[in-house]
């Protein structure tokens, strides 16, 4: 198959175009395209066989639900049973933006959706192409993260060509995505609400309007038989590059020394090593490739850029990748769930 790839204007998309790909959704095909977050994947939600292309392309687990993305709010309704409370407070607080919430599904979206849950995951982003794009099509519009599973997702059009050009119909192409991390995830579906992935909208942001909520223990800890995560998807050693990652944590210049060290340990025995280091640091490491993701006093760099620095580093081909670690207060913890994940929370401490 040939994937065509569009470029399309955020502040004013061409109508033409998107026609064109609402088109392509309503007749069952996909549509890779950018939201706030990361690039989404995009099909027919309420169309089982359009579903079953995602899980193909992505070559996904069939038991990882996906999220439906909405256009604007009216989209909300007939796609779950209730909007409870708390989920009408974050809808006032958050929506159009980068928070999803699980809520009891209605009876018209289909189990290739909801992987059998009885909750539906649901977003209404506020990127302007992908509003438009869905409220277009006129359908809920399922959308997971445009990436091969398993890979960092997609925070740029060309990270969604190299992973799936040739298994899908259309890519829009509308820039590098704000946040490059995916949403927030809360589950509202039960009495209190549950934090099943941080994201862009925190915990803190949150609890201003909820009052205090749960998190899932998969959020900071490796998923063992005890710790099994409520978001299916988080269970998987996702967001990695091919190299190891290993995270370095201390006082901050142990932390260089230690991985100077390392890194001079493993080009000894023939590796090819990359660092992942901050404006702060760049120049404080004597070998390696060393790759700059972001400045440490401004987490929304490092957000934006972490998942374009991993699949670099990809690129690159090195063997293993030390990366410093971050506070986990604020958007901090967003990026602490998506190294860890990539390092399979291998860490050492110094
Ligand atoms: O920012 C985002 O959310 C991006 C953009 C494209 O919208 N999408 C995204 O989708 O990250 P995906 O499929 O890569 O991640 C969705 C996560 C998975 O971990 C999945 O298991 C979880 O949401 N999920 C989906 N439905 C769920 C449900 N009913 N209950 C709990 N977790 C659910
Ligand atoms: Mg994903």
């Amino acid at each position: 198959m040939e994937t065509k790839l569009v470029k399309v204007d955020i502040d004013n998309p061409e109508k033409d175009i998107l026609t064109e790909a609402a088109e392509i959704l309503r007749n069952g095909g996909l549509v890779a395209f950018p939201t706030e977050t990361v690039y989404g994947l995009g099909a027919n939600g309420l169309d089982e066989a359009a579903c079953r292309r995602i899980y193909e392309a992505k070559g996904r687990p069939s038991d990882n639900p996906l999220i439906l993305t909405i256009g604007d709010l009216d989209g909300l309704y007939p796609i779950v049973k209730c909007v409870t409370e708390d989920a009408k407070k974050i809808i006032d607080a958050f929506w159009p933006g980068p928070i999803t919430l699980v809520l009891p599904k209605a009876d018209c979206v289909p189990s290739a959706v909801t992987g059998g849950l009885d909750t539906v995951a649901v977003r209404y982003p506020s990127n302007k192409i992908a509003r438009e794009l869905i409220k277009t099509a006129g359908i809920p519009v399922a959308a997971p993260s445009a990436n091969s599973s398993g890979k960092p997702s997609p925070t740029r059009a060309s990270h969604v060509d190299f992973d799936l050009n040739g298994k899908i119909e259309m890519i829009i192409d509308g820039g590098a995505c704000d946040w490059g991390l995916e949403s927030t995830i809360l589950d509202v579906s039960g009495e209190k609400p549950v934090l099943l992935r941080p994201g862009a909208v925190t915990q803190e942001m949150i609890e201003e309007v909820v009052g205090k909520i749960d998190v899932d223990p998969a959020v900071y800890s490796k998923p063992s038989a005890d710790i099994v995560p409520k978001a299916p998807g988080m269970k998987y050693k996702h967001y990695s590059p091919l190299a190891n990652v290993i995270l370095v944590s201390g006082s901050g210049d142990n932390v260089i020394e230690t991985i100077n060290r390392k890194v001079k340990e493993d080009i000894k025995k023939g590796m090819k090593v990359g660092v992942m280091a901050t404006t702060q640091t760049k120049d404080r490491y004597d070998e390696g490739e060393v790759l700059v993701v972001g400045d440490r006093d401004k987490p929304e760099t490092i957000g934006a850029n972490l998942f374009k620095i991993l699949r670099k580093f990809d690129f690159i081909g090195v063997d293993v990748v030390y990366s410093e670690v971050f506070d986990e207060d604020g958007e901090g913890a967003a990026i602490m769930n998506r190294l860890n994940k990539a390092a399979g929370f291998n860490c050492i401490k110094c």
